[in-house]
């Protein structure tokens, strides 16, 4: 993945906008990047990989997630399927 492209899709967060924030605020949970443009607050794909972010920042690790965009937004569009398979019970 690279800086500009989206980590949260929902909200259209980048990760560098994750990463600056991270940077400024130094949030202690990861929970409290849903105040960076509402990341993490629509369908929930998105969580771990703040999760991920925010442990790299903790300890100290160059930020960024290695995986790539397209079986980042394919493994999104599962997630939200599966979500709504489950809504429809
Ligand atoms: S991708 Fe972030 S909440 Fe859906």
């Amino acid at each position: 993945m690279q800086n500009d492209d989206e980590v949260c899709l929902c909200f259209h967060v980048s990760q560098r906008k994750l990463i600056a924030y991270l940077r400024r605020t130094k949030p202690r949970v990861a929970s409290q990047l849903a105040q960076c443009l509402d990341a993490g607050t629509g369908c929930g794909w998105c969580r771990p990989f703040l999760n991920k972010l925010h442990q790299q920042w903790q300890q100290g690790e160059p930020m960024g997630l290695t995986v790539g965009r397209a079986s980042y937004a394919e493994g999104r569009d599962r997630h939200r399927a599966k979500s709504e398979d489950r809504d429809q019970g």
